[in-house]
């Protein structure tokens, strides 16, 4: 470290003094500036801000205790040397109180005077290497503490993602079971049914993985022109897979969709199939009610796309909508991870969108959400993702 960056502050009303003490420190390198008593001092060290401040004790108008007191308080970490004469004892004892890093005494000795300065300024890079280790100390904490929370929800998520599994697996095991009894007997009903139980399960465990795939990485989304016709028939295929076995109706509203989505594909569509796999639950949940719909619509807003899921399932309390983004919130005991919303609001975060969400208990819920479309035309460069599938499998 360079001694030499440190500016030093000279006050003392004699002009012997100060000349003498100037042209000593300039030679050694050291940037000097003068004052003639604590008054003019003070201005001086406010706007010049020098690490070392050498002053006479006793001057007119501000003395140096005065001035120790006003320069510690401005800046505690200052090294302030005392200029003592015979018989200052008690100003001398008196200056130690208020934090004088060191004392000399008059005539000066230039020997003394150089041993001081280097004594303070080995002081100033001991307290700049002790503020550097503090502060690395205190980023190690926090980022100690981050990676803690982050292993202890890791924890959380292989246990209830290991329990979903099992059930998958079963569900899996009784897909086969039904397939393989319904071609021995040549049943095509229970061959079609057990398919779609092996469909319904394998689709979840896509979801799955790419629910885990975007919360065990940071991944930075690929926004893309995507055909919203095809990304809405890709939606409304899952759905029909979803609604096969169930009376709820699914309907699309997309007349006032733009043509072309500027998305990432997979993602948004992982988000969306996120909120209405909550949809079909909450209508599954109300039995209060019949006739059970759910409703996608997509519309160009002023500068960004709309997108509302509204169900009219057994909708939730204020206090379960205020947990609902929540990582490992959920209602659902066994049968949830508390995972979809959470995934779902990042995916939309990422695409520097919002989403909000209107809930009455037992009315049902709307989630709205709003996605900047700055780029929503094509650019001759850019083909659209018409000809590939938007599901998981593109990650
Ligand atoms: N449309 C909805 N109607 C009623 N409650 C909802 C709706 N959407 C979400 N919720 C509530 O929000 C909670 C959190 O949803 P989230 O999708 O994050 O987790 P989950 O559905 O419980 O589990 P996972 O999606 O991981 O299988 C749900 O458990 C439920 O209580
Ligand atoms: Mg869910």
């Amino acid at each position: 470290m360079d001694k030499k960056q440190f500016a030093i502050l000279v006050v003392d009303d004699e002009d012997d003094i100060r000349d003498v003490l100037e042209i000593t420190l300039t030679d050694i390198g050291y940037q000097v500036f003068l004052a003639k008593d604590g008054k003019a001092a003070l201005e001086l060290f406010e706007e010049k801000q020098p690490s070392i401040v050498i002053t006479d004790i006793k001057m007119p108008v501000m003395g140096g205790i005065e001035l120790l007191k006003q320069v510690k308080q401005r800046a505690p970490d200052t090294q302030v040397i005392m200029i003592t004469g015979h018989g200052d004892m008690d100003l001398t004892i008196s200056s130690l109180k208020f934090g004088a890093a060191d004392f000399i005494t008059k005539p000066v000795n230039v020997d003394i005077l150089e041993l001081a300065v280097s004594k303070a300024v080995d002081k100033l890079i001991a307290d700049q290497k002790l503020a550097e280790y503090t502060h690395k100390l205190e980023r190690l904490v926090v980022e100690k503490s981050r990676l803690n929370s982050h292993l202890s929800s890791l924890g959380l998520m292989i246990g209830t993602v290991s329990h979903n599994i099992k059930g998958l697996l079963t569900n899996l095991d009784g897909g086969l079971y039904i397939t393989r009894s319904g071609l021995k007997k040549q049943n095509f009903a229970d061959i079609s049914e057990g398919l779609d139980l092996l469909a319904q399960n394998v689709d979840k465990i896509k979801q799955m993985i790419m629910d885990i795939l975007m919360y065990s990485k940071d991944r930075q989304m690929n926004r893309q022109p995507v055909p919203a016709k095809k990304f809405l028939a890709d939606i409304q295929k899952t759905m029909a897979m979803k609604l096969a076995h169930h009376p709820i109706a699914f309907h699309v509203v997309s007349d006032q969709a733009p043509r072309i989505l500027n998305i990432d594909g997979a993602f948004m569509m992982s988000a969306l199939v996120n909120i209405l796999d909550n949809a079909v639950d909450a209508c599954l949940e109300d039995k209060d009610k019949t006739g059970h719909e759910i409703t996608l619509m997509v519309e160009k807003g002023r500068e960004s796309l709309v997108i509302k899921i509204a169900d009219n399932g057994c909708g939730m309390d204020v206090e379960t909508k205020e947990k609902i983004f929540d990582l490992f919130f959920s209602s659902k005991q066994v049968k949830g991870t508390g995972f979809g919303l959470f995934i779902a609001k990042n995916i939309i975060a990422q695409h520097q969108g919002t989403v909000a969400v209107d809930s009455i208990k037992r009315r049902g819920t709307t989630f709205t959400i709003s996605l900047p479309q700055k780029d929503q035309t094509l650019r001759s460069d850019q083909t659209p993702q018409s000809d590939q599938t938007l599901q998981s499998d593109q990650i």
